[in-house]
C-alpha cells in the first residue's frame, strides 16, 4: 500500500507531443489505488483522444467549461475534491498562464481553484526551455510553493539535444507520492547503505552475495518522501538511484567503510542495510588467474574484513541513532539481540533469509525490529517500500524529543 491509495489526483494534459506519456501517468496512478480527474487544453486533444483518459481514469475528462457541466460545476468539483494535481506535460503557454493567474481555458480555470499541492512537469524545445521569460515564470511558481519537476536531458521531438524531454512516468507518480507524504523526518540528515560488496578475485572474478539492494533503496526512497535529506552508499545493484538522494557508489567493504565513515559525523539517523562481505581473498590479482593442466583446483585464502557497523558503533555520538539489519538462517532473536550488544546499536532489523518471500532477492519482507531495551516489535509480510516505513517509524517511534 502506498500514499496514493485512496488519493484524488488530478491530471492537467497540455498540447505537447509528450501527452502520450500522459497516459501511462493514469494508468500507474490508478494502479497504486488513486483516483483520476482529467482536465485537458484544445491543444492537447490534437496529440491524445478524450476518449482514452476517460477510459483509463474511469472518469469524464475536463476539457471545455460549457459543455463539461453536467448540472454541477465539474471543473471546481475535481479542483475541490483532489488531494494532489499535476500538470505533465505543461507547454510554455501553460507555465507563463499559471504563473501570472490566467484561467482562459477549461485546464487553467481549474488549476486556479486548486488548493492541494500542485506539480508542474514542463515539457517543451531545449531552446523555449531554457528561454529567460520560462525560467522566469517557472521561478514565480516555485515560489508561490508551486513544485516542479525538471525536465529530463535527451532528444527531443524536433531533434534538439538538451533539456525539455518529459521524465517517465514512473518518476512523475513518484513525486506525487512525495508531494503526499507527511514530512515527519524533515531537518533529518539520514545515511543509509544498500547492496552487496563486491571483493575482486582478479579483473574477472569476485566474491559477493546475493543482496539486490532493493531493501536499502526502498529505506534511502522512503526516508528521502518524508523529508529527510538523505545519502545512499550502494554496493553494485542493478537498480536506479532514487530521486532526490545523494547517491554515493561504491565496490568493496573498504570502500563502502570509508564512504560511511567519512560521512557519518553528519548524520542524525544511519541504517546499515548492506549486506556487507565478511571476506575477501587476501590478495587481488591484476591478471586473469588463467588455469594450470597440473592443477585440478585452486585454494582461495579468505580474510575476514572490517566490520563497518561496530566501527560506527564504537564511534557514534549519543544523539544518533543507529540502526543495524541481521540477515539470519535460525535463532533469529538470539543472534539479532547479540549484534545490538556487539554493535552498540540503537536497533536492529532482523529477517530469516533463504525463504522466497523474504530477503536478498524478494520484493516482500517479514521483520522482527529489536530495541537495544530489549523491547521488539514485528512487521507481518509486506513490499519492501512499506517495510521501510514501518523501519522509519520504528526509528522515529524511538527518536528522544530534540534528538
Ligand atoms: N556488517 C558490517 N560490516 C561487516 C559485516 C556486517 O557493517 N563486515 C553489518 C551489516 O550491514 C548488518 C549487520 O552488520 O547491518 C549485521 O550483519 P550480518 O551479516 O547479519 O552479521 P555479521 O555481523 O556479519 O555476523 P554473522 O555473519 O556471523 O551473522
Amino acid at each position: 500500500m502506498t500514499v496514493l491509495e485512496g488519493k484524488q489526483v488530478l491530471l492537467g494534459v497540455t498540447g505537447g507531443i509528450a501527452a502520450y506519456k500522459a497516459v501511462e501517468l493514469v494508468r500507474l496512478l490508478k494502479k497504486a489505488g488513486a483516483g483520476v480527474d482529467v482536465a485537458m487544453t484544445g491543444a492537447a486533444l490534437r496529440f491524445v483522444g478524450k476518449t482514452t483518459f476517460e477510459v483509463l481514469s474511469e472518469n469524464p475528462v475536463i476539457t471545455n467549461l460549457w459543455e463539461d457541466s453536467h448540472g454541477s460545476v465539474a471543473h471546481i468539483d475535481v479542483a475541490a475534491r483532489c488531494n494532489a494535481a499535476v500538470i505533465a506535460p505543461a507547454t510554455a503557454n501553460c507555465v507563463a498562464k499559471l504563473a501570472h493567474g490566467l484561467a482562459d481555458d477549461a485546464l487553467t480555470t481549474t488549476f486556479l481553484a486548486v488548493t492541494a499541492p500542485i506539480l508542474i512537469c514542463p515539457a517543451m524545445n531545449t531552446h523555449m526551455y531554457e528561454n529567460i521569460r520560462v525560467q522566469r515564470n517557472l521561478d514565480l511558481l516555485e515560489k508561490d510553493g508551486v513544485h516542479i519537476l525538471d525536465p529530463d536531458f535527451g532528444t527531443l521531438a524536433c531533434k534538439t539535444v538538451g533539456p525539455g524531454r518529459l521524465p517517465d512516468p514512473w518518476l512523475i507518480a513518484d513525486r506525487i507520492e512525495q508531494m503526499l507524504t507527511f514530512k515527519d523526518l524533515a531537518g533529518k540528515n539520514v545515511l543509509v547503505s544498500a547492496g552487496p560488496t563486491l571483493e575482486p578475485i582478479d579483473p574477472v572474478r569476485f566474491v559477493s552475495n546475493h543482496s539486490s539492494g532493493k531493501m536499502g533503496y526502498a529505506v534511502a526512497r522512503a526516508a528521502e518522501m518524508r523529508g529527510a535529506a538523505v545519502t545512499l552508499v550502494t554496493g553494485p545493484v542493478s537498480l536506479s538511484p532514487p530521486v532526490g538522494v545523494d547517491t554515493v557508489f561504491v565496490q568493496t567493504c573498504h570502500d563502502m567503510a570509508e564512504a560511511m565513515l567519512t560521512r557519518m559525523d553528519g548524520a542524525d539517523i544511519i541504517i546499515q542495510v548492506a549486506a556487507v562481505a565478511d571476506f575477501r581473498p587476501d590478495q587481488q590479482e591484476n591478471l586473469k588467474i588463467k588455469k594450470r593442466s597440473d592443477q585440478d583446483g585452486m585454494t582461495l585464502t579468505l580474510v575476514q574484513n572490517p566490520d563497518i557497523l561496530r566501527a560506527m558503533g564504537e564511534r557514534k555520538r549519543p544523539d544518533q541513532f543507529l540502526v543495524g539489519f541481521a540477515a539470519e538462517t535460525h535463532d533469529l532473536a538470539a543472534n539479532a539481540v547479540k549484534k545490538i550488544e556487539k554493535k552498540n546499536l540503537d536497533m536492529i532489523a532482523a529477517n530469516l533469509v533463504g525463504g522466497k518471500d523474504t530477503g536478498f532477492q524478494a520484493d516482500t519482507n517479514e521483520m522482527t525490529i529489536f530495541f537495544k531495551d530489549g523491547s521488539h516489535t514485528g512487521i507481518p509480510l509486506m513490499d519492501k517500500p512499506a517495510v521501510a516505513h514501518k523501519i522509519l517509524d520504528a526509528v522515529l517511534g524511538r527518536l528522544e524529543p530534540g534528538r
